[in-house]
């Protein structure tokens, strides 16, 4: 009977691809949970399908998709299904149409491809454990292996709650339909995935056809199973493939599967996501650039960004070229559902433009895949970028600081010796998953960098909660200013796929002043060695906020490394230093001089209470804010003590130093 079934089934795709012709150039299917939290027997499951084909397809309506169709959200009229395939007792699962909606549209010659992706949602028994997928026929016809051969695209999907009672999602993973490589070549190419349940072992494995013994109890690639040449090498747990293609003007279709488990100690696993692409061989022409075109920014490659539903996005990929003559003429893209592309522009020479615009849609919620590659006039294409957009999420954002005692500390003017630096964030934040994202300390005076940390590893950079904490270990030059930036994704946020924080560039956004010893008398006047002017550290008070007390307790500045100050000239001085700023006209030997400000005067600017924090406000930062700090001396003191010690010797000698000058 299961055999007449399925003569039954290759008679139909016969007749589909007499239909259809050879169009299919693969495709993704993943699922998750509109609510992971167990309720009743049963669970919404949304299922995605995403699926590549030839973008020259008569049996739709115009030959040719364009653009247009990525706007207008054309129908792709597949006219089949995708069906459950084995295990089906059990379940209500009912077979899903592919029409897809139009998302991508490629003219490339090449690429020729039409892309399109679909959401349902299915109320699904928690018994469910079924294999769908979408078999039909065929490929095309210039394939290395697998020309003009059926097509299997399969996915487990499993209700069963999890070992910790959830209900699973399957993992995410995106691809560019086409993917160039030079021939003759070893290449390494990354397959991204991800999963929204973070603490999930992923590892894909090549789909095969043995339909008695694999996981899915089908056949899952059918004409593209092994579609690669002899010597690829996979590397499951990164999902890394690395081979040679050794003939040009073909496609390689590679068919894998992505499968997660709830730990890498788990023989079996909780679902298996199908990703189907193709690799594209070519030879370099005569005159082509040594250097295929790159994207550079705005967003780095793997990022993701949280982006809220109905607010329209506005994303620029920047293509750098690297010949004379080098054209930009293709961006390969593969987009969630409404997103349209710009014409790609030319606005400076060797950099090339497109800008992406979309609103999400509520039923867009969760991980949303982009990719691009772009294609120059002589057929290199750049390494594939790709970023996740968390729909529905707000990217956490570093809180520029506009108080004293508020998101970043110390602001004003500081000791050399400073070594605590924390700021904020607008919701909790983690480590990125990227190495490369950097924290850097400033000079201000030329902008050269004096320190940085990468935060994908660094132990200097500590994140809990919303705040982040970074343990500096240089002492700063007395007399100048800093400021700090931070790359894109400096603080990611610590739900699935880390969405990411923008970089800050912008020098006025985080500075901070060294306090200058040998500045902070009045050279004609004071008798007193200045380190008697130290000044005791307010630490953190949570009655009253002044701004003219910095985090650190001294006086703040506007912008600059003297710290003359109109703002307290008002508070009567309690003792007999000068606390007024001012030039001193005593002499040749006139310096800019400095207030110096003892500890008793310090204190009595901080207590005047400036009403400038809210009650609410104070609520909502201080808090957080001592108490991170707090936990941070205590904690990481020791932790960071040699480098500390070996900084603080350094300080005493400098100021010794000073002094005896
Ligand atoms: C998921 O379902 C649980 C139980 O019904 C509910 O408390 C929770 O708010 C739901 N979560 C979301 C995101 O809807
Ligand atoms: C699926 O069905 C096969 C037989 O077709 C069986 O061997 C296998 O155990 C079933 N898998 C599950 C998860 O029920
Ligand atoms: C993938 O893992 C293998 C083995 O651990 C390693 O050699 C390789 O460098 C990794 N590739 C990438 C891109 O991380
Ligand atoms: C994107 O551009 C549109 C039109 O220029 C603008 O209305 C919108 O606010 C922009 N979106 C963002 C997030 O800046
Ligand atoms: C690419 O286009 C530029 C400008 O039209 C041209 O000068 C260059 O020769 C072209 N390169 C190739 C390999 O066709
Ligand atoms: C930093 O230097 C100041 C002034 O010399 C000193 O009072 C303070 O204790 C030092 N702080 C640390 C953490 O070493
Ligand atoms: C980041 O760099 C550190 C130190 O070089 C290395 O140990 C770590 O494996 C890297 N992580 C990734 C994800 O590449
Ligand atoms: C430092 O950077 C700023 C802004 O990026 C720029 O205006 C300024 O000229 C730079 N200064 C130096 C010395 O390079
Ligand atoms: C620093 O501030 C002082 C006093 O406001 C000003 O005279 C001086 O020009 C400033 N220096 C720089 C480099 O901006």
């Amino acid at each position: 009977m299961k055999r007449v079934l399925r003569f039954a089934l290759v008679f139909l795709s016969i007749l589909g691809m007499v239909l259809d012709g050879a169009h299919f150039r693969g495709g993704i299917i993943s699922w998750r949970p509109l609510n992971n939290t167990v309720t009743g027997s049963t669970a919404q499951i949304q299922i995605h399908q995403r699926y590549f084909w030839n973008r020259e397809w008569s049996s739709f309506p115009t030959p040719y998709c364009t653009e247009a169709n990525v706007a207008a959200q054309t129908v792709i009229n597949v006219g089949s299904y995708m069906t459950c395939l084995a295990n089906c007792s059990g379940t209500s699962y009912t077979q899903l149409s592919t029409n897809m909606i139009t998302t991508d549209c490629d003219s490339n010659p090449i690429i020729e491809s039409w892309a399109g992706e679909h959401y349902d949602v299915e109320i699904l028994p928690l018994t469910t454990s079924i294999t769908i997928g979408f078999q039909s026929s065929a490929w095309f016809a210039s394939l290395y292996i697998g020309a003009n051969d059926p097509w299997s695209i399969v996915n487990r999907l499993n209700c069963a709650p999890r070992p910790d009672g959830l209900l699973n999602s399957s993992p995410v993973t995106t691809t560019l339909p086409v993917v160039f490589y030079p021939r003759n070549t070893r290449v390494t190419h990354v397959v991204q995935m991800a999963d929204n349940d973070a603490t999930d072992y992923l590892v894909c494995r090549w789909s095969n056809s043995a339909s008695g013994t694999n996981y899915n109890r089908v056949d899952e690639c059918s004409g593209v199973c092994s579609g690669l040449p002899p010597g690829t090498i996979l590397t499951g747990v990164n999902c890394t493939l690395s081979f040679t293609l050794p003939t040009a003007n073909l496609y390689y279709g590679c068919a894998l599967q992505i499968e997660d488990f709830f730990s890498s100690s788990y023989a079996n696993p909780m679902s298996s996501v199908p990703i189907q692409f193709l690799f594209y061989c070519y030879t370099a022409a005569a005159g082509a650039c040594a250097t295929a075109p790159s994207i550079i920014g705005v967003r780095p490659n793997r990022a993701c960004i949280g982006v809220p539903v109905g607010v329209q996005l506005n994303e620029t990929i920047e293509i750098q070229t690297y010949c004379p003559g080098q054209t930009i003429v293709d961006l390969v893209t593969s987009s969630p559902t409404g997103m349209t592309h710009s014409a790609i522009s030319n606005p400076s020479p060797n950099l090339w433009i497109m800008t992406l615009t979309w609103t999400p849609i509520a039923s867009q919620d969760g991980p949303q895949g982009f990719c691009a590659g772009a294609i120059d006039n002589s057929s290199l294409q750049s390494a594939p970028w790709c970023i996740t957009y968390l729909v529905g999420y707000d990217s956490p954002n570093l809180i520029r600081p506009t108080l004293v005692q508020g998101s970043a500390s110390p602001i004003g003017t500081v000791f050399s010796n400073q070594t605590l630096f924390s700021i904020q964030a607008t919701s909790a934040v983690g480590r990125p998953s990227l190495n490369g994202t950097n924290i850097c300390f400033h000079l201000d005076t030329t902008n050269a960098s004096v320190l940085c940390y990468d935060a994908g590893y660094s132990p200097n950079v500590i994140y809990t909660g919303y705040t982040i904490v970074i343990v500096t270990t240089i002492t700063w030059t007395p007399g100048q200013s800093y400021y700090v930036t931070m790359d894109n994704g400096f603080a990611s946020g610590s739900v699935f796929c880390h969405a990411e924080s923008l970089a800050i560039t912008d020098k006025t956004f985080w500075r901070f002043d060294i306090w200058d010893p040998a500045l902070s008398s009045t050279t004609t006047t004071t008798t007193t060695p200045p380190t008697t002017h130290t000044v005791t550290s307010l630490g953190t008070t949570t009655t009253s906020i002044n701004t003219a007390c910095t985090t650190s307790g001294i006086v703040v500045t506007s912008t600059n490394a003297s710290t003359t100050t109109t703002t307290i000239t008002t508070t009567p001085p309690t003792t007999a230093a000068p606390t007024t700023a001012g030039p001193t006209t005593t002499g040749a030997t006139t310096e800019s001089t400095i207030p110096v400000f003892y500890p008793l005067d310090f204190e009595n600017a901080c207590k005047q209470p400036v009403a400038i924090m809210s009650a609410v406000m104070m609520v909502a930062f201080m808090p957080v804010q001592t108490l991170v700090m707090y936990a941070a001396f205590t904690k990481f003191t020791n932790m960071f003590k040699p480098s500390n010690t070996a900084a603080k010797a350094r300080h005493q000698q400098r100021m010794k130093n000073i002094l005896r000058r």
